[in-house]
């Protein structure tokens, strides 16, 4: 079904709460604002883009995951700069006393970025400009901080403050000494987390982008700092373009699209980090499989970096819902800021020392926000087309984040064919694929469910399957259709999911866009 009448947004909204994507929590209860919850299909999608990037940015010895508390004590803020400067700007209304994020309205107003800008000068600009508060027309007042961590008191009485961590960062570095000796007491070494953070947004919105608790995949590289003009393998990548959206980009609007090899020498952005900016690049681009012009990296001036950040790119995708490019993901250089706090604020040794060499080792994190991706990835992929006459709405989802790597029907309920539609499903999820099986509809709308919640293989068992062990595969997105032995569908699947075109695995018996 189209949805003319509503936004992309919405049309997002929609399906992700009618087919158990997404939906706001509490929702029996009026719903929380800033919360989210995923359902079957969610949380597949979800664990798909887990596991691939766990697979692909995991993939050096000496990269580990490891799993630290969501609850931190106090000296862990103070030594991060958290408690003093994970601050956001506020502006109270003077009518109805709603907080408003201060750059988002004025950017809502404006139409102009305001990030990184001192609280006086965005009170000024509100003034100049007369930006009132979008919910009353009331007049704002002057713009404060409000810091955005959630504290807790832990047990009774004063009991012992601590803090839902505002991100998943802080576990790799207080644990960071003890992995070192665990792990031969190498460096570089590479420390993981996937899992929430918190914080007190004063504005959620967007759906899955801007929330109170979300999920965020990291990894903390820790290294010699002398050696960050080097990579061992950056010749792997000096020739490969990057698309980098500079400072200097940034009034042309334009976007530079620069060898590895140039990034280096004619922008000075070190060895150690141009080959972590192609090694990003090359997962959405190869491994996800988005089109080039999707993607960007941001650079942040100085006023706008994170207050633990040398040199700040952000990862950004065009959202097509939102508008604009928009963060998904940062690279942060954050030098030995927060192991130096450790060291001060714990009092304990956090340097290391390798071959007669002590140092406190530098931190290089890639950092992505999981349901950030997750909603970039559903808004690229959905697409409403008619084909002969009839709507289809479809997600033309990367073959490896789908939900299920494909689904299994009878073509009828009859005539033993349910039955061997079972055999050959248990046949393939002993081959470790995961598949939805579905027998009620008409195999016209089994195949729209299946695209509209973006699984790209349909497999059909029918008449001639029971003469001749063979089954139709229909391709989500050109509906071509071959035949296949049901002994070879394993590999035939497989080489499917690794991206081979669905004519080149088989006869096509059924043409394009025709059923
Ligand atoms: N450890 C570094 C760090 O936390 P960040 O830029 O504050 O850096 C990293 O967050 C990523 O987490 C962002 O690029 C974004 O994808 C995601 N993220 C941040 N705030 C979010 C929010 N309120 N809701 C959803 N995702 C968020």
């Amino acid at each position: 079904m189209i949805m003319a009448d509503k936004t992309k947004a919405e049309k997002i909204e929609d399906i992700a709460k009618r087919r158990g994507i997404f939906w706001q929590a509490g929702e029996i209860y009026g719903g929380l604002s800033g919360f989210y919850d995923y359902g079957h299909l969610g949380c597949a999608i979800k664990h798909r883009f887990e596991n691939l990037w766990r697979s692909y940015f995991l993939d050096e010895d000496f990269y580990y995951e490891i799993e630290a508390t969501n609850i931190m004590p106090e000296g862990v803020f103070v030594a991060s700069g958290h408690l003093a400067n994970f601050v956001d700007p506020v502006a109270r209304c003077k009518k109805c006393g709603t907080a408003h994020r201060a750059d988002h309205i004025m950017e809502d107003f404006l139409h102009e970025s305001f990030e990184g800008m001192t609280m006086e000068q965005m009170t000024e600009i509100i003034r100049k400009h007369n930006v009132k508060c979008p919910r009353c027309k009331g007049e704002l007042g002057d713009v404060s901080i409000l810091n955005m961590m959630f504290p807790i008191i832990l047990g009774t009485g004063e009991g012992t403050k601590a803090y839902l961590r505002p991100e998943t960062a802080q576990g790799p570095y207080i644990n960071f000494k003890r992995e070192f000796e665990c792990l031969r007491k190498q460096i570089p070494v590479g420390l993981a987390m996937i899992g929430k953070a918190f914080r007190n947004e004063i504005s959620p919105r967007n759906l899955l982008i801007r929330q109170r608790e979300f999920t965020q995949a990291e990894l903390q590289i820790f290294f010699d700092p002398e050696k960050i003009g080097i990579h061992p393998r950056f010749e792997e990548v000096s020739d490969y373009v990057l698309r980098l959206h500079s400072v200097a980009d940034r009034k042309s609007n334009t976007i530079t699209e620069i060898p590895c090899r140039d990034a280096v020498k004619k922008l000075h952005i070190p060895q150690f980090y141009a080959y972590h900016m192609a090694k990003i690049q090359k997962f959405y681009l190869e491994v996800i499989g988005l089109p080039p012009e999707k993607f960007r990296f941001r650079e942040l001036s100085e006023e706008e970096r994170a207050f633990y950040n040398k040199i700040h790119w952000d990862i950004e995708l065009d959202i097509e819902s939102l508008g604009k490019f928009t963060e998904i993901g940062g690279l942060h250089y954050r030098t030995d800021h927060d192991l130096g706090g450790h060291q001060k604020i714990s009092k304990q040794d956090m340097s290391v020392n390798i071959e007669g060499k002590k140092f406190i080792p530098h931190v290089l994190e890639l950092s992505f926000g999981v349901d950030r991706n997750i909603y970039a990835f559903l808004d690229l992929a959905l697409k409403e087309e008619t084909v002969k006459g009839e709507e289809r709405t479809i997600l033309i989802f990367p073959r490896r984040l789908a939900p299920y790597d494909c689904a299994v029907f009878p073509l009828v309920n009859k005539d033993n064919i349910p039955g061997k539609s079972h055999e050959v499903k248990e046949f393939l999820k002993e081959k470790g694929l995961v598949m939805f099986h579905d027998t009620s509809g008409s195999i016209g709308r089994r195949y729209r469910r299946m695209d509209e919640i973006g699984v790209s293989l349909c497999i059909t068992i029918d008449y001639d399957t029971m003469e001749n062990e063979t089954v139709t595969l229909r391709d989500r997105d050109s509906m071509k259709q071959i035949r296949a032995k049901i002994s070879e569908l394993p590999e035939v699947i497989k080489r499917y999911l690794k991206g081979e075109a669905i004519e080149n695995l088989g006869e096509v018996v059924k043409t394009s866009k025709e059923e």
